[in-house]
């Protein structure tokens, strides 16, 4: 059986929602990416575990998406399932100051619900747009929150089963967990704080107002490309003294207002992104003696 109709049977066999080849360029915000093999909906955390279990046991790749806020994807055909949790059924339950919320829900939206009860601890986690399963696997962070650090347990497929880690048994770094390929995150619980409504509603007002003029917002984009290579070092400077900003590539263009975002005009293929990341790494390299790594999640 071809590749497609195999993962098609998988999905239907499960009671899987699937849409077989599908552009990423739809899926991403870089707006960039050739045809991916299947997106899959599952509805249930167990549904899920099934899922990435049976493609595990058929040796078909598979990769869990959300918003596609930090994704760039090759042109061309890509050889992979693509599991969403944007459909689980059960969504944000708040629990004192516990919450509970599964893996495809919008970063955002959970910084701000949890304001609107006067929660406190991800607050200047309100700009990063992704979902909560994707700033888990990164451990995103901004303005000097992390994710991990209000990190209670989280949620795993692991052998077709929801198995639940707690955080001590995770070991985050800067922009690192060790979640690898085969583990699915599928929610998390959050222990934050009491705070004061308005209080946090003003900080989350300052943090998108700093994010709106220094990071080209309103330009498709997959956020900051590289990470930060330490020691109080920042990559977009680095670049900008480098005098790369605005240099272009076809569609594909180093923002003019943060030099660590590739931003793109619709038009853009894939490869004219990797073309400016190598042009960037080659200059830091020769001229800083800096190894710049990736901050994007790359599917090839
Ligand atoms: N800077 C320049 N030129 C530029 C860009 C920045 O000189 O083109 C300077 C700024 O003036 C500032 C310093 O570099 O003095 C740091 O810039 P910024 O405050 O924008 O922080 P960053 O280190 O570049 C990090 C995260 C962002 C996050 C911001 C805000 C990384 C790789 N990036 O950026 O995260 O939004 O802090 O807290 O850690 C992302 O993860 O995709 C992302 C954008």
């Amino acid at each position: 059986m071809e590749r497609r109709d195999r993962i098609a049977k998988i999905c239907t066999d499960l009671g899987v929602n699937a849409r077989i080849g599908q552009k990423m360029s739809h899926f991403t915000s870089l707006k960039v990416g050739g045809e991916i093999d299947a997106i899959a909906y599952p509805e249930t955390r167990q549904q899920a575990a099934q899922l990435v279990h049976a493609l595990n046991e058929a040796g078909i790749r598979w990769s869990p998406l959300g918003y596609g806020t930090n994704l760039l994807v090759k042109d061309g055909e890509i050889q992979r399932v693509a599991v969403s949790l944007r459909t689980l059924e059960e969504l944000l339950v708040f629990d004192e100051t516990r919450v509970h919320v599964h893996a495809g829900y919008s970063l955002p939206r959970l910084v701000n619900a949890a304001a609107d009860r006067g929660l406190a601890g991800i607050q200047g986690l309100a700009p990063i747009p992704g979902s909560v399963g994707g700033a888990i696997k990164m451990n995103a962070g901004s303005h000097g929150y992390e994710i991990a650090d209000v990190i209670e347990t989280v949620a795993v497929a692991r052998a077709g089963e929801v198995v639940t880690l707690k955080r001590a048994e995770i070991a985050f770094a800067y922009r690192w967990s060790p979640f690898t390929e085969t583990d699915l995150i599928l929610g998390t619980t959050l222990q934050l704080k009491h705070g004061d409504v308005a209080a946090l509603k003003e900080e989350i007002k300052q943090y998108k107002q700093h994010r709106s003029a220094t990071q080209p917002v309103r330009d498709s984009s997959a956020g900051c490309i590289f990470k930060n290579p330490g020691q109080g070092l920042t990559t977009g400077r680095i670049i900008d003294e480098l005098g790369l900003k605005g240099k272009a590539e076809g569609g594909a263009t180093i923002s003019t207002l943060h030099a660590n975002f590739i931003v793109t005009n619709g038009a853009a293929t894939a490869s004219e992104v990797f073309t400016l990341i190598d042009e960037i790494r080659s200059r830091v390299a020769t001229e800083r003696g800096i190894d710049l790594e990736l901050e994007v999640e790359v599917w090839e």
